[in-house]
């Protein structure tokens, strides 16, 4: 397993010190029989056992690259009531064209006379080119049990392919300065039970919920976080989850009413926070905890 995948598990599970611990458990094992696996394996500790079990499923693959690939195929795949592929989908970049068209979005589309990010832009096509229907998309768009829904798939492959790129989200089109300040307006909006905006979370460095570190999503340095990682593979219940979800979850934390999937509102935030990101290398669809 490469040191940047195992760095990743041991973020994901904060243990670091085990960890250290561990690798030099086995290291001696190793020096003497390269049979790292089978020493570790062997450890009777408990986290440790669990840290093995995942680092047996990342030494396989990591688990976001198989969303990666579902989503390539159904991209290929004719596929709708129009049996049409995705293949003929401007993502902004031209008809077809994957490669760097996530780091670039949300953009204003003239076609649709709207701000799209990736997984509005992907929705539209699937209505528009193949004939589902949008209403049918929305009625469980975020994945749950052993369910992941198609666009899920689909956003996870188009962001792979901006994998190491640098952010640019477009502020040429009014429009798309307009969807910059409506999001920042939302992101400071104070309301609901608490009286709490994003602002209230998101709004300065260092903030903590338990144990979750709360990036600051305003300063130019952490805001990189708003799109690294998602879409992601969250350990937390092992599913796959884009950055669509993932604010819809901060609505639900904010104790706001969840706003319409794929709605302008969550074009307009992820313009706000895509900008604030600029200029950051975009790593790729990554793992959660
Ligand atoms: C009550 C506190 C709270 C509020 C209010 C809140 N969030 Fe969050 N947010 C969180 C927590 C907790 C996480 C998860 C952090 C983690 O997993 O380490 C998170 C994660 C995120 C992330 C992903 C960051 C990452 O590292 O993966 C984004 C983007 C985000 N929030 C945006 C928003 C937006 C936009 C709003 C307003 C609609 C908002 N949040 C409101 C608590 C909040």
């Amino acid at each position: 397993m490469t040191s940047i995948k195992l760095r990743a598990v041991v973020a994901l599970f904060g243990l670091a010190l085990v960890c250290a611990a561990q690798a030099q458990q086995a290291a001696a094992p190793k020096k003497a029989a390269t049979q790292t696996k089978k020493a570790a394996n062997s450890s009777p500790s408990a986290i440790a056992a669990e840290f093995e079990k995942f680092r047996d499923i990342m030494e396989d693959a990591s688990p976001a690259e198989l969303f990666e690939a579902k989503g390539e195929e159904l991209w290929k795949m004719k596929r709708g009531p129009k049996n049409a592929s995705l293949e003929q989908c401007d993502l902004g970049q031209g008809r077809g064209v994957v490669k760097g068209a996530y780091v670039r979005m949300p953009r204003y589309f003239a076609d649709a006379d709207q701000v799209m990010d990736a997984e509005r832009r992907i929705v539209y096509c699937m209505v528009t080119l193949q004939g589902f229907k949008e209403a049918d998309l929305a009625k469980k768009p975020f994945s749950s049990g052993s369910h992941t829904p198609d666009p899920v798939s689909l956003v996870t492959y188009v962001a792979a392919n901006s994998r190491g790129m640098k952010i640019a989200v477009p502020q040429k089109h009014p429009r798309e300065r307009e969807a910059f300040n409506v999001g920042k307006e939302i992101f400071n909006y104070r309301a609901g039970p608490w009286d709490f905006s994003c602002d209230t979370c998101h709004g300065e460095s260092g903030l903590r919920i338990r144990t979750q570190d709360l990036p600051n999503l305003t300063s130019k340095k952490e805001a990189i976080a708003a799109f690294q990682s998602w879409p992601g593979y969250r350990m937390t219940g092992g599913l796959m989850h884009s950055l669509q979800w993932r604010l819809n979850d901060c609505f639900r934390q904010q104790r706001f009413p969840e706003p319409g999937y794929v709605s302008e509102t969550i074009s307009d935030l992820m313009t706000y926070l895509g900008v604030n990101a600029n200029g950051h290398v975009y790593k790729g669809p990554g793992i959660k905890r």
